[in-house]
């Protein structure tokens, strides 16, 4: 029988997922029933949705009701209440400071034995030890680094090794204004070019001053070092007030992690980067991970941090191992 699918936040990267599933997953037993977006719509069809359909729509700039006259209407929550969910994909944006609404929304689902998988930072970053015991399966390889399967490398790869810490550029925004800059672009030059790609948001705070890389790095922490800390426990600096480069060292926003004797010490700052340091060149909006390990040194990894197909694929890597582990596939 098909797992049954919804999809709340369908922006970027509820989209993206269900562009990767059409052209990758046409064959899972996978039938997606609802889509609860906000200014996009909430349908729901027992019978299932056409994903094409769905995004051709939105696609075309309309609302998904009025594509799908004959749907039930299920705003977010009443989706996971009522739409008989095994499989809920949860995109809705990130909010750091309460992880709402969609910590609300995962802890429903999970409580009710539906199986979740989030792009979004909030709700891990916050509250990962408090969601992960409640019932159904959670998934969140798309929060860190999206397209580039960190998590589920370590997951699979790295068994029974202790790491003893991590190292990376988590942020490909502020890569981006950091590369820009060590061209002697000044911070705001490099911004607005930032902007104007579609990298940076009009209100760049979450990514300038650190905080999209420190929910990044407290995920990482809390899941593979066996801790629970919370945002306050990390040294955060931005990069607003650098200056422009052209010296033999760039500035990079630098994600740390270190086990000690007295715990995990963990700081997001920027950095003088010289040439001896792989993380040198790590250019543009490019993302990388060194993971410190006690048997095999370190491990680097490095790829996209973003993008709708990206971090659409970071999903649907995901749902093949709900399918998997549920036995479906
Ligand atoms: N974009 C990336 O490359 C990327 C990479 C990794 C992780 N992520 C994470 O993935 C999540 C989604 O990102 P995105 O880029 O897709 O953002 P987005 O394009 O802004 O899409 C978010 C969508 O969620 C909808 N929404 C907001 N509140 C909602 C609610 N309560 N119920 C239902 N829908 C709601 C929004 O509706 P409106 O259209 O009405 O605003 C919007 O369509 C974020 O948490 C982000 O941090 C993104």
């Amino acid at each position: 029988m098909s797992a049954r699918l919804g999809i709340i936040g369908f922006g970027t990267v509820g989209q993206g997922f269900l562009e990767v599933l059409i052209k990758k997953g046409a064959d899972l037993p996978v039938k997606l029933v609802g889509i609860a977006g906000r200014s996009k719509g909430e349908i729901f069809i027992d019978e299932g949705i056409d994903p094409a359909e769905a995004l051709r729509c939105v696609a075309e700039g309309k609302n998904l009701n009025e594509c799908f006259k004959d749907a039930l209407r299920l705003p977010s929550l009443e989706l996971v209440r009522k739409g008989n969910l095994d499989i809920l994909i949860e995109a809705t944006p990130t909010n750091l400071e309460t992880a709402e609404p969609a910590f609300t929304y995962i802890k429903e689902a999970l409580k009710s034995g539906i199986d979740v998988i989030t792009a979004n930072k909030g709700p891990v970053a916050l509250h990962y030890s408090e969601l992960k015991n409640l019932g159904g399966i959670l998934r969140f390889e798309a929060t860190v680094m999206s397209g580039t399967p960190v998590l589920g490398f370590i997951e699979d790869n790295l068994k029974g090794v202790e790491i003893l810490g991590f190292r990376g550029i988590l942020n490909g925004t502020t890569n981006f204004i950091l590369t820009e800059m060590s061209g002697g672009r000044t911070y705001e030059e490099a911004l607005k070019e930032a902007q104007r790609r579609g990298y940076a948001e009009s209100d760049p705070t979450a990514d300038v001053e650190g905080f999209d890389a420190l929910a990044k790095i407290l995920i990482l922490v809390n899941v593979f070092m066996g801790k629970a800390l919370s945002p306050t426990d990390v040294k955060r600096e931005g990069i607003t007030s650098l200056p422009a480069t052209t010296g033999d060292f760039k500035w990079k926003l630098v994600a740390t992690a270190i086990k000690k004797e007295s715990g995990v010490e963990v700081s997001v700052k920027p950095e003088r980067i010289y040439p001896d340091d792989p993380l040198y060149y790590v250019d543009g909006t490019e993302n990388a991970l060194l993971i410190k390990t006690d048997i095999l040194g370190t491990i680097m990894l490095k790829g996209p941090g973003a993008g709708r197909l990206e971090t659409g694929f970071a999903i649907f890597l995901d749902l093949l191992k709900v399918l998997k582990e549920r036995e479906k596939i």
